[in-house]
Order: structure tokens, then C-alpha cells, then sequence
């Protein structure tokens, strides 16, 4: 067994609803069960460049946190100190700092630390390990693309956002016989798209694993006038590949807005777009984001405590495992285009553009 006094937590990449749910849980079991001291770094990896920004965090620091979006601990998805980006005699230099960053956290008095990332923040886990940092990793994105866990938690919060959005836009879509846009997040996946798209009752759903064709679209749009439907629901996620008649075409504006502007000009239609953006990564977690996250918590202190440095903790089969950190980062959990809840959308009429 490790000799562990001391444990860091650090929260990097993009924020996702949970964070502070796992914060709160990996601090209260790390301090309860294990009697450990954590320290709280700022701002992911970044936050051991000054280590005089870390901090100790007691009970009290995670007493009240479980329903509050966002991470007490701060979070950037430009921090990496394998390729950390500074400006030196005016000219933007790229330096590698992993030593700086490892040193400064041997001076933290820290023995290991969990980190709660996304793809971008277990590979650099996974190099600091390499270089032999005690680490144990979380995964979190509210794309729910990892594929060495069925669920991230953040998803289940962003997806009640999305389905929200879509109703509300339901009722103003009808009245006013308008065809309405919405774009989601999902940067290479789909899941947001076709979760929201399948419980908002949308009508058309575009994502970056179906490609698709404007004509496509507007002949399932023609196909819903002629059963005297007026209005259409389109939900898109922000990943998806232009069809090749866009493919010309450079994404200076969100692609909600440029699928809605061509679908207005080719079919003629009124169109309205509604682009989601970071209202998804906001918010309080919902309770399964909260339960999932305590899970993940108290498993990634427990997997310090065994010494499974170079994992990461993950669902499987509705149980919490753990997977190597490198077998995990860089595979991508995308939806399968054949598979169920696609044919399922595809039995009740919803059209995928193709
Ligand atoms: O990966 C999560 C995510 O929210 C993506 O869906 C989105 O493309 C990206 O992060 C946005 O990142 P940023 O906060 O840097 O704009």
C-alpha cells in the first residue's frame, strides 16, 4: 500500500455540472476514512506552476457545494505542462514545465493527486504518471464521448438543459409555423443531439456520425407540409460535418446558424436558430450527475488508497471499475449510427438528414 498523508484534487478541461460533487465526496471520504490532509489545486495543472495558490480544503471548504455548478477549484482547457504556452521577449514560446509542476508539488507536501478532466486532461495525466506523479483520474465531459465509461456525469445535466430548450421552443415553433434550429454541444459526438432531439420530440436530428444533405432535409420538410404539419424542430449538434454542398463554406459563425440560413434560402422557409452554447455546462447537476459524481469521488480516493496510480475510475455496467488511464484517453465513445435509439428514432419518423 502507498504511503499517502497528503492528497491533491484539481479539476481541468471544460466544466461540467458534477464537478463539485466530486470535489465534495473525494475531500470528505479522503478525510473521514483515510484521515488525510487535501489540498485543493487551482485551475488544474496550471494551479502547480504557484504553488502558493493551492490550498488546504477542510470539510468546511465542501459544505455546501453538491448542488452548485461550476468546480471551487477553477478549471482551464489551455493548461498543459508538456506544452505550456508563455511569452518570452515578446514572442509566444512553448516550453515543456512538467518537471517545475512535479517538483512544486513534491514542495506542496502532496503524495498523490486525483484529477478530474476530460480527454485532454487524462492524457496529461496520464504523461505525468509516466514521469511518475502518483495520479488517479475522474472523467468528466458533458459530451458523454469517452468511451471507457458509459456515463459522464455533467451529461445527464446538459441533456435536461437541451430537452428543456427544445420544448420551450415547441410551443413558439407551432404557433408561428416556423421552422426552429437548435444547435447543441457535442464537439465529436452526438449524444446531446439525439438524446435532446429524442425526448424534445424533434423532428429532424443532425450529428457528426450521420452524414447528411440539405435536400435531404428539406424533402422531409416538404414531407411534413403534406401531412399538414407547418412547423419542424431541427436539433444540431456543433460537431457535425458540413454536407458536401457546404463544405465551400468557412464556420466563421456557429453551424446551427449556417444550417438554418441554408435551409431558409433552398426550402423557403421561416427560419429561426437558437444556439445553446454554455447555458449546457452550467447550471445545478441533477441528482443522477450528483449521485454519479459522489460515486466517482469516494472510488478515485479508495483507488489512491490501493495504489492504482495510472488509472482512471469509469462506469461499466452500472458499476464503478477502474481502466488505465492510457487505455482510456484518445478513444472516442461515438454514436452508432445502426444502432438502437438511432432505429428507434428512425421507427417514429425522426429523419437524420440522409
Ligand atoms: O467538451 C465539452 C465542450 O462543452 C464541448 O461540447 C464544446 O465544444 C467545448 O467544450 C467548448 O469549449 P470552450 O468552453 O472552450 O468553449
Amino acid at each position: 500500500m502507498p504511503n499517502v498523508n497528503c492528497l491533491g484534487i484539481c479539476t481541468g478541461g471544460g466544466d461540467a455540472p458534477g464537478l463539485n460533487a466530486v470535489i465534495r465526496a473525494a475531500v470528505k471520504s479522503a478525510i473521514l476514512k483515510y484521515k488525510w490532509k487535501v489540498i485543493g489545486i487551482p485551475d488544474g495543472f496550471d494551479g502547480l506552476i504557484w504553488p502558493e495558490r493551492s490550498h488546504e480544503l477542510a470539510l468546511k471548504d465542501v459544505s455546501g457545494i453538491l448542488p452548485r455548478g461550476g468546480t471551487i477549484l477553477g478549471t482551464t482547457n489551455r493548461g498543459n505542462p508538456f506544452r505550456y504556452k508563455t511569452c518570452e521577449n515578446g514572442q509566444e514560446v512553448i516550453r515543456d514545465i512538467s518537471d517545475q509542476v512535479i517538483a512544486n508539488q513534491k514542495k506542496l507536501g502532496i503524495d498523490a493527486i486525483i484529477s478530474i478532466g476530460g480527454d485532454g486532461s487524462m492524457k496529461i495525466a496520464d504523461e505525468l504518471f509516466r514521469k511518475g506523479m502518483q495520479i488517479v483520474g475522474v472523467p468528466k465531459t458533458i459530451d458523454n464521448d469517452l468511451s471507457a465509461t458509459e456515463v459522464t456525469f455533467g451529461f445527464d445535466t446538459a441533456l435536461h438543459t437541451a430537452t428543456d430548450a427544445v420544448d420551450k421552443i415547441h410551443t413558439t415553433a407551432e404557433s408561428h409555423h416556423r421552422v426552429m434550429v437548435v444547435e447543441v454541444m457535442g464537439r465529436d459526438a452526438g449524444w446531446i443531439a439525439l438524446g435532446a432531439g429524442l425526448a424534445g420530440g424533434a423532428h429532424i436530428i443532425l450529428i457528426p456520425e450521420i452524414p447528411f444533405t440539405l435536400d435531404k432535409i428539406c424533402q422531409h420538410l416538404a414531407l411534413r407540409q403534406r401531412y399538414g404539419k407547418r412547423f419542424t424542430i431541427i436539433v444540431v449538434a456543433e460537431g457535425i460535418r458540413l454536407p458536401t454542398e457546404m463544405k465551400h463554406l468557412s464556420r466563421t459563425m456557429a453551424v446551427g446558424n449556417m444550417i438554418g440560413d441554408a435551409i431558409s434560402l433552398l426550402a423557403q422557409k421561416e427560419v429561426r436558430i437558437s444556439v445553446l452554447g454554455h447555458i449546457q455546462r452550467g447550471g445545478s447537476p441533477s441528482p443522477y450527475d450528483r449521485i454519479l459524481g459522489t460515486r466517482f469521488g469516494v472510488a478515485a480516493v479508495d483507488l489512491v488508497a490501493k495504489g492504482g496510480f495510472g488509472k482512471m475510475v469509469c462506469l461499466q455496467k452500472e458499476c464503478i471499475h477502474a481502466v488505465t488511464i492510457s487505455e482510456a484517453a484518445g478513444k472516442l465513445k461515438t454514436v452508432d449510427p445502426d444502432g438502437e435509439v438511432v432505429r428507434a428514432a428512425r421507427a417514429i419518423g425522426i429523419s437524420f438528414g440522409d
